[in-house]
């Protein structure tokens, strides 16, 4: 028991760095969320091989509205161009794109563009889930009001509210920069997942990275508190 290399399902990355690689090339942040992008189109080409039935990577916080307008209005085009850009790569790939956070408060045009992308992608095999607008505090705030609503608030039914109810169990949390804190993310979902901490900053994250991760994961022994 607990020596059997355990396959990830679902492994989600808090993608950071893209300020710090910017300023290390001497280049405006902008380039650097730029290189981020690519490094997501990488990973989304490499899904298959990974075997992985979810990856989620948090894109845009809650409190990523604290930043400047102009970083913001850069992150929300890069968005744009991104979904129409690779959308057809994702149809083609069998890649099922899922939004969770409260996306719906985005600009009217890039909610149009996701939802035509969840349409189009819905048939999918493996799940590209990408945290928009999101912050788990204000996940878990709404899933326990509608639990409540619906009935008595138990674990099960604040879960089953969640927007990631319909997700594989998170397996794996992946932060990159060198930052170890969960920044409102997933902060439920974790708690019996493994953490993978690496210094490489976002743009420099590789599929090898991920393969590294995932090769570390199969040795660790989970105990979910028993023995
Ligand atoms: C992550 O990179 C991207 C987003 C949070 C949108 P950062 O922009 O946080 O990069 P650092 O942390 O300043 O280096
Ligand atoms: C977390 O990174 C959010 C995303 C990666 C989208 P931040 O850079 O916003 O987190 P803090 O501010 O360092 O905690
Ligand atoms: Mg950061």
């Amino acid at each position: 028991m607990g020596s059997e290399p355990t396959k990830a399902r679902h492994v989600a990355i808090i993608m950071d760095g893209n300020g710090r690689w910017a300023k290390r090339h001497h280049v405006p942040r902008a380039m650097g969320h730029q290189r981020g992008v690519e490094a997501v189109r990488r990973l989304v080409r490499a899904l298959e091989a990974t075997g992985l039935e979810c990856l989620t990577l948090y894109a845009f916080s809650s409190e990523n509205w604290n930043r400047s307008e102009e970083e913001i209005g850069d992150l929300m085009n890069l968005m744009r161009r991104f979904i129409k850009s690779d959308l057809p790569e994702f149809v083609a790939n069998d890649v099922k794109l899922k939004i969770i956070g409260d996306w719906k408060g985005l600009a009217a045009d890039i909610v149009a563009m996701l939802e035509d992308a969840l349409a189009q992608t819905a048939k999918g095999k493996r799940t590209l889930a990408v945290a928009l607008n999101y912050g788990s505090q204000q996940e878990i705030a709404r899933a326990a009001a509608k639990a409540a609503e619906e009935g008595e608030v138990t674990v099960e039914s604040l879960a089953a509210n969640l927007d990631t109810a319909d997700l594989p169990p998170l397996d794996l949390l992946i932060r990159t920069s060198g930052e170890q804190r969960l920044s409102n993310f997933l902060l439920w979902q974790a708690a019996y997942a493994e953490f993978w901490f690496t210094d490489v900053l976002w743009p420099d994250f590789t599929p090898e990275h991920l393969g590294e991760a995932l090769d570390q994961f199969a040795r660790r022994e989970r105990r979910y508190g028993g023995r």
